[in-house]
């Protein structure tokens, strides 16, 4: 089975990394092509998790950059079909919710080729976020919909989704973390920033949604100012963030004295301080995620999740992008209230194996031979 497995934008890499490792266990049955996108091209966004992933160089490189999203899916599509239609895969394997996941699946589909989406069924309902609609074009055009949670498969079958490309496997990227817990252990991230492990709170901010208007994005900030006051806060800037404080002139919060702000960092030292962190603010998708497997309080600062299940079985809390309750919980939570949660089903370092498990029995049965697997 000749396969294209997709990488654009940071949060895939950690999801297809555990599937390359995988496939690479079986060179008879699978020619696994790693394609690139390069939706996301810095050193920090890009690379440095290629190298920490232990990914190769892509097979194939797109290098579409940034841009407006038509435009940005639309350069993915035209770049990609032309690669497709070079050397054509069996299957292409996408990942997550970002314009690279669904501009691939929409060439793959249209030359008839099978498309895999890892993380299918996940949902926000809440289409002012340009991830929940490149979930709901991927999944309505994928062939196989490998998903992390329960929920998921009764979003898709509500979705009138045939219960045959549904499949519950588990969380890749939580494949990821297990995987390279050991390195990340190793890390001295703390003593380069000055924070002590279990004193300080880790935040993130990039979506559209809080950093692109002026109001929320000050709100999140002057809060950010009065955290500072109580415990060291480190904040790992995305790209966009960063343009947005110049952008609205807001550049006196880089110099706050307890306001730790670096460059994005790689897949191990960010894994190291959300592991070691008292708690962690975040909008990111995976981090709620993360913070669940590893037992970490979180506060998601957004009005919904597509990630339920970090909720009602993790250490997950929405909080919005309100203020007055992100300080609130906040205060509560560094006085000492735990958020206790368990591990969700078949968050255990195996989903890749029951990705490629899946496929090779697919690949048996389409040629009518025998299912080779147990
Ligand atoms: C994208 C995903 C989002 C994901 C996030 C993780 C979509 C619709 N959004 O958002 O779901 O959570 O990635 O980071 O696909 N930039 C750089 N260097 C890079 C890449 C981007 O400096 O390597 C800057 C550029 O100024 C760019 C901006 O970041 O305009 C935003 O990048 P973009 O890929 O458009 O979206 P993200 O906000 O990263």
């Amino acid at each position: 089975m000749k396969i294209d497995l997709i990488v654009g934008a940071r949060p895939n890499y950690m999801k297809a990394a555990p599937l390359y490792r995988e496939f690479r266990k079986y060179p008879d049955k699978f020619q696994c092509r790693l394609v690139h996108t390069g939706q996301h091209y810095d050193e920090r966004m890009s690379d440095i998790f290629f190298r920490e992933l232990e990914l190769p160089e892509p097979d194939v490189y797109l290098g579409v950059g940034s841009g407006r999203h038509g435009e940005q899916t639309g350069k993915i599509m035209i770049e990609y079909e032309k690669a497709i239609l070079k050397d054509r895969p069996d299957l292409i394997l996408v990942a997550g919710d970002v314009n690279s996941t669904v501009a691939c699946s929409l060439v793959a589909v249209k030359l008839h080729i099978k498309v895999g989406h890892i993380e299918g069924g996940l949902r926000s309902r809440d289409w002012t976020m340009p991830e929940e609609i490149n979930r709901i074009v991927t999944d309505n055009i994928s062939d196989y919909l490998f998903t992390t949670s329960r929920d998921a498969d009764e979003n898709l079958r509500k979705e009138g989704i045939p219960a045959e490309k549904i499949h519950f496997v588990g969380n890749t990227m939580i494949d990821s973390l297990q995987y390279y817990l050991p390195k990340v252990n190793r890390r001295t991230i703390h003593s380069q920033l000055g924070v002590k492990p279990g004193n300080y709170i880790l935040i993130t901010l990039h979506r559209p949604s809080n950093v692109d208007q002026d109001e929320v994005f000050r709100g999140l900030f002057d809060i950010l100012e009065q955290i500072q006051e109580k415990i060291p806060v480190v904040f790992p800037m995305h790209p966009r963030t960063r343009k947005m404080l110049t952008e609205f002139g807001m550049s006196r919060y880089l110099k706050l004295p307890n306001l730790i702000i670096t460059e994005p960092l790689g897949y191990h030292d960010f894994m190291k301080l959300q592991k070691d962190a008292k708690l962690v603010l975040t909008d990111s998708g995976g981090i709620q995620e993360e913070t669940t497997v590893l037992g970490v309080p979180c506060l998601t600062l957004r009005k919904n999740t597509e990630r339920p299940i970090t909720v009602q079985e993790g250490t997950n809390e929405l909080v919005g992008p309100y203020p007055d309750k992100i300080l609130k919980r906040t205060l509560t939570i560094l006085g000492g209230e735990k958020i206790d949660g368990r591990i969700p089903e078949y968050w255990d370092g195996r989903a890749a194996e029951r990705i490629v498990t899946i496929l090779m029995r697919e690949s048996h049965r389409q040629q009518g031979r025998k299912d080779p697997t147990p």
